[in-house]
């Protein structure tokens, strides 16, 4: 029998691969690279990356039915395959396996608990939907609601993970301590945490369409400061008349709200700790309040660098991504740390 041991750190591990596999995933995006591989399972009909621009011409007009938006002459860079190639690689052939094994062997293990179980099932469960959501990315031409689906699914697999490992820790009564919070604390914080979870969650989800859509992320012009940030074409607010269209000024004002959420949250935090409670909890509400303020800043140099003969600075796009997911982790991670029962400081 395997130890809960040993399956907390392949728990780890697997977490550990999710966050890479979201950074290529984003990689595929910055780099137009959404359809480099039109067919799922396969890439242009092959299991390779390095496919040329003749093999690409001869399977679409083997496949015209899978011709995407670009058209059946645009061809795409060994490159670009290689980022989709290698984020489906590893999901499908280092995560899925992994995640089923992993279930297998809490399955067979005698110290596991009921809600291992069903921590561990729900993981097996959320890793097919998301093979799933990614079919439907590619079917879907990486239409602005598919892959704010498929990001959204990213994020509750990366929980469903951190849930697990923080079940088999309970198991073993080895919760860390920097994850014990006494329950008064978790009972006053566990509604700031939740809404503050559910501010960070829907900034990313308003962010994906911004970032799918073609120029959206131009729409409130690139002349620099104040006219293209904070302020969108020169005026604070504008009225809504197309929600797609005008997604980048829904989005800042909705970041708005949610940084000023953090930040009054991070002002009773301190009161808190100058009382002397609040505990560990109070670190959780600082550092997600910090991620949050420092991707606020990443999302304005993004709009403020642009350069008219390079365009935007697409990496800026990525670390945006990478932080906001973060952000969203910390705070899920610090709401089931409120909802698990510990003896806590
Ligand atoms: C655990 C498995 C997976 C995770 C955690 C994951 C996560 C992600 C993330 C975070 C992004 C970036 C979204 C954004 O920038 O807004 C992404 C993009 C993408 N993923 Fe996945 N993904 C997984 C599996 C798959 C699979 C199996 C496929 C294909 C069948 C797929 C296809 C895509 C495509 C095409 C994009 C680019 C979307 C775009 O260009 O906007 N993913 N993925």
């Amino acid at each position: 029998m395997v130890s809960l041991e040993s399956s907390k750190r392949l728990t780890t591990f697997l977490l550990a691969i999710t966050i890479v596999v979201m950074a290529f995933g984003g990689l595929i995006r910055i780099n137009d690279a959404g359809e480099s591989c039109p067919d799922w399972p396969t890439c242009f009909g092959s299991f390779g990356f390095d496919i040329s621009p003749e093999e690409q011409e001869k399977w679409w007009s083997e496949n015209p039915d899978e011709v995407d938006s670009r058209g059946s002459a645009h061809r795409y860079t060994t490159f670009q395959i290689f980022t989709e190639w290698i984020h489906r690689l590893l999901s499908a052939a280092v995560l899925g396996p992994l995640v089923l094994l992993n279930w297998y062997l809490l399955r067979k293990n005698d110290d596991s608990t009921g809600e291992i179980s069903f921590a561990s099932a729900v993981s097996v469960f959320l890793i097919v939907w998301q093979g799933g959501i990614g079919w439907l990315t590619v079917e879907m031409d990486n239409l602005h609601w598919s892959v704010a689906l498929h990001l959204t699914s990213a994020l509750f697999f990366s929980t469903s993970l951190i849930w697990l490992w923080l079940s088999i820790c309970r198991a073993e009564e080895s919760v860390p301590s920097w994850i014990s919070f006494d329950s008064e604390s978790s009972k006053r914080w566990l509604t700031w945490i939740s809404l503050l979870s559910l501010g960070a969650f829907l900034s990313i989800f308003s962010g994906t369409f911004v970032s799918t859509q073609e120029g959206a992320n131009q729409a409130c012009g690139v002349s620099g400061f104040p006219d293209s940030w904070p302020l969108c074409e020169g005026e604070l607010i504008k009225p809504i008349d197309d929600f797609l269209a005008q997604a980048k000024m829904i989005h800042r004002w909705f970041v708005g709200v949610v940084l000023t959420s953090f930040i009054v949250a991070s002002y009773s935090a301190l009161k808190e700790s100058k009382d002397g409670r609040g505990g560990s909890l109070v670190s959780w509400i600082w550092a997600s309040t910090a991620l949050y303020s420092a991707n606020a800043l990443i999302g304005a140099s993004y709009i403020l660098t642009y350069d008219m003969e390079e365009g935007f600075f697409e990496f800026l796009s990525l670390v945006h991504l990478m932080l906001a997911s973060l952000t969203f982790l910390t705070l899920a991670t610090a709401w089931l740390g409120c909802t698990t029962e510990t003896d806590g400081e």
